[in-house]
């Protein structure tokens, strides 16, 4: 049974295949953590609360409470009682007072995963999941908060979110609202990170953590170019392939808080959650608040095995297109190719050369509507300029696909330019604070998407382009922060209410679109890889990375991406060189290689490439082809990364039956009298015998003594070597 709740310990045992999570109900109304590791098969862990140790149990002596709330490790705590580390919730009342007194009431456990309202999240079926609710509740005021834990059978994930409903007959105003808490002994943890800035997304990060507060954290209103809702605490010796690591991602592409905090007792307490900065919810009588879904897991096998966990939940239980397994057709952007400066005959020529190489889709990025030859205005505007694209879309769209071509389109939805009709016929419509200037980012307001009728008519302006051409991508961009956060709608009392309610106005555009165009592949991206989140992977089943195309810099980027994201969701084109963003030159074969890494396509002219880089091109539409599934589905082996190895990138997708593997090895700068690199793979079998460039070896062989690598000449060299199992 994944989920037990033993009567005798009072203790709820949650299990994966792997892993243990075990909390437990003291003095018959606070929840304690008692254990989150390794899979245990007993029961017998109660001595694990170390009750015997003063001051614990509250009730032996009520002057001790204070000193159990701040010691203790608590399951959901709260602010102001006297728990003084970071607190999970906190609740003001209609009279002015903060505090709660949240008791264990009642459990439940059914088989799957209830859907979270208005909100993706990971879903499980009946055979495969199961779900805990705890419900805990406050008499002051009525309040009922329902801890939801899921447990998949099939990975080694528990999930959490928490929902809160007023049962009493008065409002109250939640200003915080965390997903997930865990409290555990200190280990001399180190905190792993994804942090980085717009083109330097998600470099990953690791410091020691020390006593007091460490946190990650957006309060940009999307999870950000910056910091990432991904943190992972790691014990000292922990590598890809050893030590122990605790991970928590968040399902949720706005602010969020990741924190750990080591306390004066050496316990680390690690938290999740939306942001409370900005953020104060009213709840009035009868109503619900879902905080978001974080999604945890726990290894004892380093990085690598936490990196595969976070690959498989999403590929199997969070990304729901259609296309998850599809081949994805290969595009060409004209993006980088022409900026604004573009027509149909362009888009046309580029579309004719491309389809001749072995692309399979154009992709019309900014630049098609309203008046926008720069960035400066028409966002809100998505009527088609057709003094740029004579004819009309539906007749752009036609012609390409006479060249055996799909069509993909551009949007940036959530965007109104002060420069535009929108603006002028609905001023109130931008998100804005009375009185004050707008802030403008990139010449552009936000829209308020807290508000239905905003939400209906950007709707049905994107909805209206695709109900009348043949599209079937959409590149769904969003550039910038959110700032002077103020909605003409809502009362004084729900203004902090707009930043979550933005984000349920995102979602709730892209589920509509995805029921009215089931088919449609939508891609999210926002000024690179700012909305990189396992939020919008619940919709669109590829992310644009980043806006920095070029190799070298793709890097570290994609390592860090893929340290938590699936292959199969990364964009990653082939531009041109000099690359537009630092001026740097590496071979067509190489920015080949690193965008196969990713869901492949192409951002350059490609009229104006030679022969040589043509013919390039067709191989690599090829060899795309043939490896996509195993990129897409295969496990995922980082072996060497450039930062700590000495210029060299390494990592190797090994199929689910060991059969196949891709080597990605990239070497940064060429180095002089160094000696060959002996490679040790990971992840075959080491019966098997591999072919590896004519060469045959055991699995043993590669991973335990290493593949010769030889010293490549010159800078930004890079090799792409399939490895096949031997069967005859
Ligand atoms: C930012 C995106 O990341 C780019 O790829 C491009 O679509 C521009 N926006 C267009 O404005």
């Amino acid at each position: 049974m994944p989920i037990i709740y033993d009567e005798t310990e009072k203790i709820f045992m949650l299990h994966t295949p792997n892993t243990t999570y075990a909390f437990a109900v003291v003095d018959d109304c606070y929840l304690a953590h008692v254990y989150y590791g390794k899979r245990l098969h007993d029961t017998g862990i109660r001595y694990l609360l170390r009750e015997e140790e003063p001051p614990f149990v509250p009730s032996v002596n009520r002057r001790e409470k204070n000193s159990f709330l701040d010691q203790a490790w608590m399951e959901y705590p709260e602010s102001g009682m006297g728990d003084y580390r970071e607190s999970a919730f906190c609740m003001r009342t209609a009279d002015g007072f903060r505090g709660s007194e949240l008791r264990f009431a009642s459990y439940g456990i059914e088989a799957g995963k209830p859907r979270l309202a208005g909100l993706p999240a990971t879903w499980g079926a009946e055979e495969t999941c199961s779900t805990l609710n705890v419900y805990c509740t406050d008499a002051r005021t009525g309040v009922e908060v329902c801890l939801a834990y899921s447990v998949f059978e099939d990975v080694d994930v528990v999930t959490r979110s928490v929902t809160v409903e007023n049962r009493g007959n008065e409002s109250v105003y939640l200003e915080k609202v965390l997903s997930a808490c865990i409290d555990m002994e200190n280990r001399d943890y180190e905190m792993v990170g994804l942090f980085g800035s717009w083109a330097r997304e998600r470099h990953v990060q690791r410091l020691s953590l020390g006593y007091g507060r460490q946190n990650i954290s957006s309060f940009k209103g999307e999870s950000s170019h910056q910091e990432h809702p991904f943190l992972a605490l790691v014990t000292p010796e922990t590598t890809q392939t050893t030590g122990e690591v605790y991970a928590m991602n968040f399902v949720y592409s706005g602010n969020f808080i990741a924190q750990a905090e080591r306390s004066q007792f050496d316990s680390v307490r690690m938290t999740m959650g939306i942001h409370p900065e900005g953020f104060c919810w009213k709840l009035a009588p009868g109503e619900q608040f879902t905080a978001p879904e974080v999604v945890l897991t726990y290894s004892d096998e380093g990085l690598g095995k936490m990196t595969r966990t976070f690959h498989e939940l999403y590929r199997t239980h969070l990304i729901r297109s259609p296309w998850l397994r599809r081949e994805r057709p290969i595009l060409i952007n004209n993006w980088e190719a022409t900026y604004f400066d573009f027509d149909e005959k362009k888009l046309i020529e580029i579309a004719k050369e491309a389809s001749q190489l072995g692309i399979e889709m154009l992709v019309m990025d900014d630049g098609w509507f309203g008046n926008r030859n720069t960035d400066e205005g028409s966002l809100g505007d998505w009527e088609v300029n057709e003094s740029k694209l004579a004819g009309g879309l539906a007749c752009l769209v036609e012609d390409v696909k006479k060249f055996g071509m799909k069509f993909g389109i551009w949007f940036e939805p959530e965007m109104i330019s002060p420069d535009s009709k929108l603006f002028r016929k609905h001023p109130d419509w931008a998100i804005q604070i009375p009185g004050r200037d707008i802030t403008q980012s990139r010449a552009q307001y936000v829209l308020d998407l807290s508000r239905q009728e905003v939400v209906d008519r950007v709707y049905e302006m994107v909805a209206e382009i695709l109900r009348n051409a043949d599209i079937s991508y959409v590149k769904w961009d969003m550039n910038r922060q959110l700032t002077t956060m103020g909605s003409a709608a809502l009362p004084a009392d729900r203004q902090g209410e707009l930043y979550h309610r933005y984000m349920l106005g995102v979602y709730q555009l892209q589920e509509r679109l995805l029921a009215e165009f089931p088919e449609l592949l939508l891609e999210n991206c926002s000024g690179g890889g700012a909305r990189f989140d396992a939020g919008m992977l619940y919709y669109s089943p590829q992310i644009w990375c980043s806006d920095d195309t070029d190799a070298v810099e793709r890097l570290a980027i994609q390592e860090g991406t893929a340290m938590v994201y699936p292959l199969s969701c990364m964009g990653a084109h082939v531009s041109a060189c000099p690359n537009h963003i630092v001026g740097r030159n590496t071979s067509f074969e190489t920015r080949g290689h690193v965008a196969l890494a990713g869901t492949f396509g192409y951002e350059l002219d490609v009229t104006k490439l030679s022969a040589e880089e043509k013919e390039l091109i067709k191989e690599q539409t090829v060899f795309y082809h043939r490896y996509h599934a195993l990129v897409a589905e295969g496990d995922y082996y980082r072996l060497l990364s450039a930062g700590e190895t000495g210029g060299a990138d390494s990592f190797l997708v090994v199929s689910k039956d060991k059969s196949r593997a891709l080597l990605f090895y990239v070497q940064v700068l060429a180095r002089a009298n160094r000696k060959n690199r002996l490679l040790r793979l990971q992840g075959l079998s080491p019966e098997k015998m591999y072919r590896v460039c004519g060469k045959c070896y055991t699995g043993a062989v590669l991973m335990y003594a290493g593949l010769n690598i030889k010293l490549l000449q010159g800078d930004f060299k890079s090799l792409l070597w399939e490895i096949e199992e031997i069967t005859e």
